[in-house]
């Protein structure tokens, strides 16, 4: 048990915890009606809940927490249009962008519409080839140039269903779909790897900030426009050459864009929910808008589940549930993100931005600090490359640590060999993570599993649109009810500041203004690159 103090309604689910500490999980899993319960699908996604550490009591205590927290209530104030994102008084409607929230506000959901149908005309136009550069050309490269939640959901969708099939063609970005880039570090090998080989004439660059005030993705902006223009000189074709999408149309047009190419996201969208919108563009144009469309049904069919299945069948719900219970009463100090399918590398990555920027908090939604656990660290890795690494620390290290495994069904190369081994590891890793074994020889003491590990296994029927759409929502869904649960904003995310505050006085002190004042970790640091930078960089 965690020795920090537990969350408001936690007294019977204590108790449990210790009763749960010492019951194996294979007496878990031989009681079939826990089993039934812990089953559920929707969109083509069957989530199995069966290796998660609960019995039968656990589960109805979690879900008698889920009604005192009154988390259905604060779900659809949220569907509504509540402005429940309090520091930063704004409301919070994604789902929306899929016409996944009937009750949002009409003019809201009319204004979705309307910019959709301005990115679609954009979209056929430039996969028909009807748009085109400044020497009439039709564009064949699209730079992507954004950062966290304007980067991270396109890059996942592009990688996971626009890459070739079997017969070599592309899935469903189709011959007269841009090769598309993404370019989000300030690293300049990030920008200029990309550039190297493009032809300005054929190349179409998307901006991508919110704020439009982001550093990184200020400075790829800049570079790549000095780029363009060194090798065209032609300042007016930049209005055909680059396109935004920003929720600060003011700074968007300083920065030379043409206004009719500066596509909107609004307030009510935060970074890391927004792939649904005009930030996925680069989906849209890799993929078609039919689709779009159907990533959007994928997306909209989690929302309809959110809001009608009952408490105990409603996925987002219980892995919420379940994952809350890890970290508060199990003390798994981390989520291990294991994609069994290589379209679904980046998936850790973008879990990573959506859960801990959303629930890695630690005062309450009233100010206060919580003096029990959040959001775990979650990292991860794909397919069985990890079984020959870090998997060793997951079955005879000493942390504690949930799992979820994410494989899919379908063999869509049609080579089963390959893929039967992939699905067999997947399962196989999740059953020695939850019963371990254990050697009857004493000498053999280092070949003991221990097991008991906490994991869900999700399985997709196949990977095309609706169930990455679905998947996506649902985790997005799981994380609104764990920060109800622990009664955090899951909205906000103010520790990123204070970074990017500290990296100001810091970036102007490596050009030679006076350092003096830093702490002497800082000062050192900055005195060393000095002795190493040529007098005049
Ligand atoms: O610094 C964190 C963050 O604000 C994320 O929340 C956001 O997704 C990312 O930076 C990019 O912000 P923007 O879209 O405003 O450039």
């Amino acid at each position: 048990m965690t020795n920090l103090s537990t969350p408001p309604h936690w007294e019977a689910l204590i108790a449990s915890a210790n009763r749960i500490e010492t019951t194996p999980s294979l007496m878990l899993l031989q009681d079939h009606t826990r089993n039934s319960a812990l089953r559920l699908a929707t969109g083509g996604c069957r989530f199995d809940f069966t290796r998660q550490r609960v019995d039968q009591q656990i589960l109805g205590e979690l879900l008698a927490l889920a009604e005192k927290t009154q988390v259905f209530a604060k779900r659809d104030a949220m569907f509504a249009g509540e402005t429940i994102n309090t520091s930063e008084n704004r409301q919070v409607l994604h789902p929306a962008l899929r016409d996944g929230a009937p009750k949002a506000p009409a003019p809201l959901r009319a204004q979705v519409q309307a910019t959709k149908g301005q990115l679609y005309e954009l979209v056929e136009n430039i996969r028909s080839g009807r748009y085109t550069g400044y020497t009439d050309k039709a564009i064949r490269d699209v730079v992507h140039i954004g950062i966290g939640g304007s980067h991270l959901g396109p890059e996942l969708a592009v990688t996971a269903l626009g890459k070739p099939n079997s017969k070599g063609t592309a899935a469903l970005g189709t011959d007269s779909s841009p090769n598309i880039h993404f370019v989000a570090n300030v690293d300049a090998r990030d920008i200029a790897l990309t550039l190297a080989g493009l032809n300005p004439e054929t190349t179409l660059f998307i901006v991508v900030s919110k704020s439009f005030g982001t550093l990184e993705t200020q400075l790829n902006a800049t570079t790549a426009r000095s780029w363009f223009l060194e090798r065209t000189g032609n300042i007016e074709a930049i209005g055909q050459h680059f396109v935004g999408v920003t929720a600060n149309v003011e700074l968007a047009k300083k920065f030379g864009l043409n206004e009719e190419r500066i596509y909107p996201l609004w307030d009510w969208v935060g970074g890391r929910f927004s792939l649904w919108s005009a930030v996925g563009l680069p989906i849209m144009l890799k993929l078609g808008t039919e689709a779009f469309e159907e990533f959007l049904a994928g997306a909209r069919n989690a929302d309809e589940h959110f809001l009608k299945a009952s408490p105990a069948e409603n996925i987002p719900l219980i892995a919420a549930l379940l994952a809350t219970w890890n970290t508060v009463a199990l003390s798994c100090d981390s989520l291990a993100m294991l994609s069994y399918d290589q379209r679904l590398a980046l998936l850790p990555d973008y879990l990573q931005q959506l859960e801990m920027e959303s629930n890695g908090k630690s005062v309450s939604v009233d100010g206060e600090p919580l003096p029990y656990r959040t959001m775990q660290i979650l990292w991860g890795g794909c397919g069985t490359n990890g079984q020959h690494a870090y998997h060793q620390l997951l079955h005879q290290g000493t942390s504690r640590f949930a799992a979820d495994f994410i494989l899919v069904g379908q063999d869509d190369l049609h080579r089963p060999e390959h893929h039967q081994w992939l699905l067999a590891n997947g399962f196989a890793q999740g059953q020695a993570m939850t019963l371990g074994t254990q050697p009857e020889a004493k000498d053999q003491a280092h070949k003991r599993v221990l097991g008991q590990h906490p994991s869900t296994t999700i399985l997709l029927d196949e990977l095309g649109p609706e169930q990455l759409g679905c998947l996506l929502a649902v985790y997005e869904h799981k994380v609104f009810c764990q920060g109800v649960l622990w009664n955090i904003n899951s909205f906000d995310q103010w520790g990123v500041e204070l970074g990017k505050q500290l990296a100001l006085p810091i970036f102007a002190q490596m050009h030679g203004k006076d350092a003096s004042d830093q702490d002497p970790a800082t000062r050192h640091l900055i005195d060393y690159y000095r002795s190493l930078r040529p007098a005049d960089s």
